[in-house]
């Protein structure tokens, strides 16, 4: 008898299959990466971030970040802004569509975002969050969610901010283990999680330095969080959602994801555009490779598909002698 899968964990009555989940990212998490790696098993499809503002006015470019396929469910709308009646108001706008959950970013240190009170600019302001998650939960039908970071340099503020979302009925913490300008360099706190996973009831979700199979394991014994999120380490690599490190995966095996990857941006961006948003993935599929600097360059400046194909052939008739 075929068993059922039991979820991981539960987002308000909502199951979650397994425990590794592609991070939000900019320019990397569209609906065509996500999708795929939603495919090689990221638990949950979270969108990158998009400014209320923009949702509220119907920005085409905006609205587009929102775009998912069935597939992807659980599907996670990100949005940010500093203003709690532009956040309240774009969640409303945005419900029909239909996400699984709508989560709120308090976690982008960008200047010109944390500076403004968005992103993780919002920690600063405890009372504010507060009332934001209660307005948020009561008017919306769909369960909030909120991206934290450590907090703001000195005011490492995670564990109230944590008891506030719950307080307010938020239905999942994810926490990336370093403060707003923890920089890349040093690695992320992961004992700051573990306090987190020690006060809330609420699932949290683990975020910072994932690099390899083994460290999701690693995170989720070190912190007890519920799933492990993954950003960097995911470009480049999808298989980690299927547990493979990128040596293991074979050089065949990546070219084919890329052709794959190649249309599902041509298919959602047309041609030239598809193109053009790859060109960052490539540079990550092919770093492990031994190529030369002319197939690297002759690889990221092909303008449509049958040209790119010829380059990758070459470089893997090459890889092959
Ligand atoms: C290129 C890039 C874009 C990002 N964009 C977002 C975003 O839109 N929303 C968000 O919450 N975090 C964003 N992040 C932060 C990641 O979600 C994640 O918290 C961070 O990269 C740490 O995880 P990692 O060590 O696994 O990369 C971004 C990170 C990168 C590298």
């Amino acid at each position: 008898m075929p068993q059922t899968p039991i979820p991981n964990f539960y987002v308000d009555k909502i199951p979650v299959y397994g425990d590794a989940i592609l991070a939000p990212m900019m320019g990397f998490s569209d609906l065509p990466y996500r999708s795929l790696c939603r495919e090689l098993g990221s638990a949950i499809s979270y969108t990158e971030f998009a400014r209320a503002e923009g949702l509220i006015h119907n920005m085409k470019r905006v609205s587009e970040k929102l775009e998912y396929i069935e597939e992807e469910r659980p599907i996670t709308f990100q949005i940010y802004t500093h203003d709690i009646d532009y956040m309240v108001k774009a969640a409303l706008n945005i419900q029909p569509l239909r996400p699984d959950f709508i989560d709120i970013n308090m976690g982008c240190p960008t200047k010109a975002i944390a500076n403004s009170g968005a992103g993780v600019g919002l920690m600063r302001t405890p009372i504010k969050v507060a009332r934001l998650f209660k307005r948020l939960v009561k008017e919306l039908d769909v369960p909030i969610t909120a991206k934290i970071r450590i907090g703001w340099d000195d005011c490492q503020n995670y564990k109230l901010i944590s008891r506030i979302v719950e307080e307010a009925g938020a239905s999942l913490i994810a926490i990336h283990g370093r403060t707003r300008e923890g920089g890349r360099e040093r690695d992320a706190n992961w004992d700051v999680i573990g306090e987190v996973k020690q006060i809330v009831n609420i699932p949290v979700i683990g975020n910072g330095d994932v690099k390899v199979v083994t460290d999701i394991e690693k995170m989720k014994k070190h912190t007890g969080c519920d799933g492990v999120m993954i950003g960097r380490a995911a470009i480049g690599n999808p298989w980690i959602f299927s547990g493979k490190d990128r040596e293991e995966v074979a050089f065949e095996e990546v070219r084919a994801f890329m052709e794959k990857h190649l249309d599902a941006n041509i298919a959602f961006y047309g041609e030239a555009l598809g193109i053009n948003l790859f060109r960052k993935h490539v540079v990550q599929y092919i770093a492990p490779m031994k190529t030369t600097r002319r197939y690297r360059r002759d690889l990221l400046t092909r303008e449509t598909k049958e040209e790119f194909l010829v380059i990758l052939g070459q470089i893997y008739e090459n890889l092959v002698k």
